[in-house]
């Protein structure tokens, strides 16, 4: 991966966000600490309109001594505004998700009683609006009705009482199959469906409930005959409601008529267009169902568990193909003209896995294990396929084999869409992607490469966790994700080596551990009701930290048997839904009670630091929470089943020399031979907690280390470096130590260890910078000269193993960025060739960012990236440069791609969360952008659904920047006021 690479902000959620560079959602700690001095506003380069009220300290809201609990995050904010707008809904009560016990800051007794008093009000006249029948407001009043009925049933939209009340569906009818008949027309940008769905009635009962979102309803028939249909809209619900009762143990047919415009966002089935080498605008329709949207595209059973069969028919004009999930088993002419496709019946699944699309796409494909692998683009770019058909294809017999059980379908489409928000998706034998993750030019790097191989070895690893094994509902979703997760790095280690992709996951689980030391983390479990509480659980949780806690448990059993549990889990439960228990109970327990140990890791949020003491032959160990919270409110009750591993000075680098001790209590004592010198603890960092040594152990292991760094693996000295941070950042230790060990940096080559110094060491600079403190030029200073021997090394031409590709762009953009003068003159020097070139001119993958990134600062060079931008047809250059676009200091040229972003003409609008992230790198750009997006949070939150990690993704873009009490006090205030 790229680090300080802004590609996170909307690449596939891991690929980004194991960047080592990624900065951490937490506001909270720097603004605990106040500025060193006050902030001259004069000083500023640029003050948008709110923060230069912020800077001046003429915000509204006087801010008292008491403040002082500072804990919160951008995580923490998002989840609150969204909590907010969830907990406004009548139904989110009784499931809704336990509150979290954070806060943003404490405002003074004053301003909270008036806080309070004034929230009281509007949301108790915001209930009793909500509350009042839509009739009580005109001419002919309310018709009496039961009224003990209506403190019961919300109204459905023509007024009458809706018969349910809750989210969930009613398990007592149940969906076995849809015939699905769509017709889109991409002229008029609408669609028809006909939609038949068999039931089985578990129960007698004279309504049935089912989602529907945006359609119109035109016919419904049971059996043939007319039925009466309800709707509510809040709930995405309507009831079929039945003059008899329809009888328990009988199926039925329920047949409806619609029609809905294709979607402008992306979601649902929705509208995608792309420019073609004759410059003719060309559209298609694709869906993206996951989570909640297949209710956008036909009236269903939107709900993981509730799996049927479908069989599924479009209607298109000549000169497009439609897929769907399965493969199709003939096309009909209409008399009209048009073209019927008919697709073979599903395999049994979950609905938000239906996927179909309309497009004049071109494919190459090939057959792997009996099934035929095809993957599809717009067709100026079918030469950009080669390398993901021989990824798919490597991958799928890697899966057959590991999981033993075979991909199911006959064939299996990969899909690079022009338009597309996620990284990728699942869909069932019919994966979707953004052109950038699946799409790799003649010229490519292997970091582009990178990318690729793991987005579809992810994807891949959903057919079987999570489509043919589903979880029974999304609160736990991380046996989707952190499964996925887990597959897509420990698959690309052993297929392609070469991709090296071992310190990819090393960060990512450091990352991973940095966002669940917040109080505003949560349980990887997590309850959750609401659609945006639906949202919220794509998150670090569910991807990074299940997919760190799956590698703690195999390389606790041994990966042998971690996989053999694995098949079996995957045997019994094909085709159906599983929660958590199932999982664990698939492993052997006698080992390990392996239920009760991973709910430790499951069921409760964050994890532990370990403290180690060591007299002689005797270890103490202890645990509590690490938290990253002033008022530490640590529970007692927080306790984790920690399988601790260990080597010590005799035997350190093989994983043979390990020792496991399993510390389930608060404390626990064991032996060593007394001649021990140092122990390491958490070999390779496979475990997901942190360890302090104390005085003593600290100083002998940063002793040996110092001496020959080779006593530990590069995964061990990586540890070691970010574990030194956290505990600096917890006041656990003094920054004295941390540098103390940074010293033998001079000796390191390793990419894992350098690249984790300089991600924590520049993530200090970039705070103490945006909040122009004078320690800020001392830091770049000591950061420098730990690292300028090694930036001055770096090759410019050549094309290195992907690790050192790596180590060379994370050192030399910071080197750029902090303005050493050799670093952007040749830069500079190569962006010139490379513009003489007509821009033809092959830069090394990895140093494209650095080198647009100086070229973007002269105005010709801007222009020039431009229209190369506009005109590349390679996806993972563009983005490099539509990042070096962003990072223009120019504010004009950042407000123009912002905006034109979110209007999605020049720059499509999936891109913005890429520049926005980009943006909040400069000084004057993180100002600015948080006042681009709470000006235009409206339109946003119509592209982005609230919750979802673009969302997530933007908040955390725009405030991870503030370090001081009056950004996020301003933080706060918005939260409350505006979102
Ligand atoms: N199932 C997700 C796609 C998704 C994400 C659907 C969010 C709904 C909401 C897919 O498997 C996924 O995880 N995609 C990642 C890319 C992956 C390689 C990490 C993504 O979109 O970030
Ligand atoms: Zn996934």
């Amino acid at each position: 991966m790229e680090p300080f690479e802004s590609d996170r902000a909307s690449l596939p959620r891991n690929m980004i966000e194991n960047s080592m560079f990624e900065e951490e959602p937490d506001v909270l700690d720097l603004a605990k600490e106040t500025p060193a001095y006050p902030l001259d506003p004069d000083d500023m380069v640029y003050e948008p309109r709110s923060s230069r009220l912020l800077v001046r300290g003429l915000g509204e809201n006087d801010m008292d001594e008491e403040e002082e609990d500072y804990e919160s995050s951008a995580r923490l904010l998002g989840m609150s505004f969204m909590n907010r707008s969830s907990s406004l809904r009548p139904s989110a009560s009784p499931y809704a998700r336990q509150e979290q016990s954070s806060s943003c800051t404490m405002p003074s007794n004053r301003t909270l009683l008036l806080g309070v008093f004034v929230l009281v009000v509007v949301a108790s006249v915001a209930m009793v609006i909500y509350f009042l029948p839509k009739c009580t407001l005109t001419k002919e009043g309310c018709h009496t009705v039961n009224t003990s009925m209506e403190l019961i049933y919300p109204r459905a939209t023509n007024g009458e009482l809706f018969p349910w009340t809750s989210l969930r569906l009613p398990v007592y009818v149940q969906p076995v199959h849809y015939d699905l008949l769509i017709h889109p027309n991409l002229t008029t940008m609408t669609f028809q469906g006909t939609v038949s769905i068999t039931i089985d009635v578990l129960n007698d009962t004279k309504n049935v409930i089912l989602h529907s979102s945006g359609l119109q309803i035109t016919n419904v028939t049971v059996q043939d005959k007319e039925v009466k249909k309800l709707e509510y809209q809040p709930w995405q619900q309507i009831a079929l409601k039945f003059p008899e009762d329809l009888k328990k143990g009988q199926t039925y047919v329920l047949t409806m008529e619609y029609s809905a415009n294709l979607s402008n966002s992306y979601s649902g089935f929705y509208n995608s267009s792309y420019v073609d080498k004759g410059g003719n605008k060309r559209v298609l329709a694709a869906t993206q169902f996951e989570p909640l949207a297949a209710r956008k595209a036909f009236p269903c059973f939107d709900e993981p568990a509730l799996k049927a069969t479908f069989l599924i028919k479009i209607k298109r004009e000549t000169g497009y193909i439609s897929l769907s999930n399965m493969p199709k088993n003939q096309t009909v002419e209409l008399s009209d003209g048009l073209l019927q496709d008919e697709f073979e019946k599903s395999v049994r699944m979950s609905t938000y896995l239906v996927a179909f699309i309309v497009a004049n796409f071109t494919q190459i494909n090939q057959i792997a294990s009996d099934t035929l692998v095809s993957v599809y683009a717009v067709p100026d770019k079918v030469d950009q396929l080669d390398y993901a058909l021989g990824c798919a294809v490597k991958l799928l017999k890697f899966y057959n084999t590991l999981f033993g059980i075979k991909f199911p379908l006959k064939k299996l489409d990969l899909v690079a869409i022009p338009d597309f928000l996620a990284g990728a998706m699942e869909n069932w034998g019919l994966i979707t992607f953004r052109e950038r993750t699946l799409l790799v030019g003649n010229h490519s790097s292997l970091m582009d490469k990178q990318v690729v191989a793991s987005v579809i070895a992810h994807e891949l690893a959903h057919q079987w966790f999570g489509n043919l094994v589903t979880m029974k509902w999304w609160n736990d979703l991380w046996l989707n994700e952190g499964f996925a997760t887990y597959m897509e790095y420990t698959s690309v280690e052993k297929v392609f080596p070469e991709l090296e992709i071992g310190n990819d996951f090393l960060s990512m689980r450091f990352k991973s551990l940095a966002e669940d030391s917040l109080n505003s983390s949560r349980p990887i479990s997590t309850e959750v009701a609401t659609p945006e509480q639906v949202e919220e659980m794509f998150d670090s949780v569910s991807y990074e930290k299940g997919a760190s806690t799956l590698l703690m448990l195999s390389s606790t059993l041994t990966e042998e048997k971690f996989y053999k549990g694995v098949s079996e889990y995957l045997e019994k439960y094909r085709n159906m839904n599983t929660d958590n228990e199932d999982l664990w109970n698939s492993f052997p327990q006698e080992e390990y009670n392996v239920v009760d140990m991973m709910n430790t890791w499951t069921l409760q949020k964050g994890f532990p630091l370990v403290t180690v003491n060591r007299t002689g032959a005797q270890v103490s160990v202890s645990q509590e929470h690490f938290l990253l919270k002033v008022n530490k409110t640590a529970k007692s009750s927080d306790l984790w089943h920690i399988p601790l591993t260990y080597v010590n000075d005799s035997c350190s680098t093989s994983p043979n020399c390990t020792q496991l001790f399993l510390l389930k209590d608060k404390t626990a004592t064991f032996k060593v031979p007394k001649n021990v010198k140092w122990m390491k603890f958490n070999f390779r960092n496979n475990g997901f907690y942190i360890v302090n040594y104390g005085e003593e152990g600290w100083r002998a292991l940063i002793e040996a280390v110092k001496e020959n760094h080779e006593v530990l693996t590069p995964e061990d000295r990586a540890s070691l470096i970010n574990n030194l941070f956290a505990l600096s950042r917890l006041g656990k230790l003094s920054f004295k130590q941390v540098m103390n060990l940074l010293v033998y940096l001079e000796h390191e080559n390793h990419t894992a260890p350098l690249t984790e110094a300089l991600y924590q060491l520049d993530r200090i600079y970039r705070l103490l910078d945006k909040r122009q403190d004078l320690l800020a030029s001392s830091m770049k200073n000591y950061i420098l000269n730990l690292f300028v021997d090694k930036m001055n090394s770096q090759s410019w031409e050549q094309d290195l193993p992907l690790s050192k590709q790596e180590l060379r762009s994370a050192l030399l953009e910071v080197a750029c960025r902090y303005g050493q003068k050799n670093c952007t003159d040749r830069a500079e020097h190569v962006f010139l060739q490379w513009v003489a070139s007509n821009g033809t001119e092959r830069i090394p993958g990895d140093l494209m960012k650095v080198v647009f990134s100086v070229g973007a600062q002269s105005n010709a060079g801007w222009e020039m990236l431009l229209q190369t931008y506009t005109h590349s047809i390679v996806d993972a250059d563009r983005r490099k440069m539509l990042a070096a676009l962003a990072s223009s200091q120019d504010v004009r040229k950042v407000l123009w791609l912002l905006q034109e972003s979110l209007q999605g003409s020049y720059v499509k609008t999936q891109e913005l969360p890429l520049i926005l992230h980009t943006v909040c790198r400069n000084f004057a750009g993180h100002l600015y952008a948080w006042d681009f997006v709470k000006e235009n949070w409206g339109k946003i939150t119509q592209k982005f659904p609230i919750g979802s990690f673009a969302i997530q993704d933007i908040i955390m873009s725009t405030t991870s920047y503030f370090s001081t009490e009056r950004l996020l006090w301003e933080v706060c205030r918005q939260c409350l006021h505006s979102f």
